[in-house]
């Protein structure tokens, strides 16, 4: 059984009193051991502050996203050994904010998963298609492009641990939600991929997770499915109110 994993992306939000304060409340509320794992993602500044906050909770902590190169002349970026070193266990990469703003390629986040996974880190990879591809009927193709240029040096063991996030563009920050069958269609389709390109243990391990507009009033819905392993949430998880809302809808399914 895969167990449900919520996570939460805070982007570019939050001070540090707030980002303490959504914490501290998070832990208050999730931070002994339940059926569900829980997990945020501050900005890289309150890595360390969020940290000593969580450290040592059922609240695990993750990067949204870091560079792939060892430690160096790299002007602005933040290493994976960084992150780690400040406490985080996962990174998530691939978000399509970092593909559409940042210039973040296919190629640039298989080398970014295979440097993360080499440097112990687990991964929560994110793919999905535009409003554009999947109106043309493309979204399966996007899909499987993403997925396997994302794992392209990565192998059967490495790959265990990995967490997928589908993740349609059309739907994030936009309240557009996919409808529960789009959802589990892509989510099918990219299980599919993943026993294509390792074996069916990995396909049936690997937990994906659905991103895109996810609220206390759609979790249980979307999570109910099959193969909807969890939700990767943006805007939600910056109340504690509601996050833990999308968290006890997760631990009915
Ligand atoms: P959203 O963001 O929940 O605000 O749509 C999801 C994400 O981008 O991870």
């Amino acid at each position: 059984m895969r167990r449900v994993l919520v996570a939460g992306n805070w982007k570019m939000n939050t001070g540090r009193e707030q980002a303490l304060e959504l914490a501290s409340g998070l832990v208050e509320q999730c931070g002994e051991p339940g059926t569900v794992d829980v997990m945020i993602a501050p900005p890289f500044v309150w890595l360390e502050a969020v940290a000593a906050v969580v450290g040592g909770t059922a609240v695990q902590l993750a990067a949204q996203n870091a560079w792939c190169e060892a430690p160096g002349a790299f002007t602005g970026e933040v290493a994976l050994e960084m992150v780690a070193e400040a406490g985080c266990d996962t990174v998530i990469l691939g978000h399509s904010e970092r593909r559409q703003l940042f210039g973040d390629t296919d190629e640039l986040v298989g080398r970014k998963v295979a440097a993360a996974r080499l440097a112990g880190l687990g991964v929560i990879l994110c793919v999905g298609e535009t409003r554009e591809q999947r109106e043309s009927d493309e979204t399966d193709a996007v899909l499987t492009r993403q997925l396997l240029a994302g794992l392209e040096a990565i192998d059967g063991e490495m790959a265990a641990g990995l967490v997928v996030a589908y993740e349609p563009v059309w739907a994030i920050g936009t309240g557009l939600v996919a409808t529960t069958d789009q959802a589990e269609s892509a989510h099918a389709h990219l299980r599919k991929e993943l026993a294509l390109r390792y074996n069916s243990d990995v396909a049936d391990a690997t937990r994906i997770l659905y991103g895109g507009s996810v609220k206390p009033d759609n979790a249980a819905d979307l999570m109910g499915r099959p193969n909807v392993d969890g939700a990767l949430v943006g805007g939600a998880s910056l109340s504690v109110e509601s996050f833990v809302a999308i968290i006890k809808a997760a631990t009915g399914v």
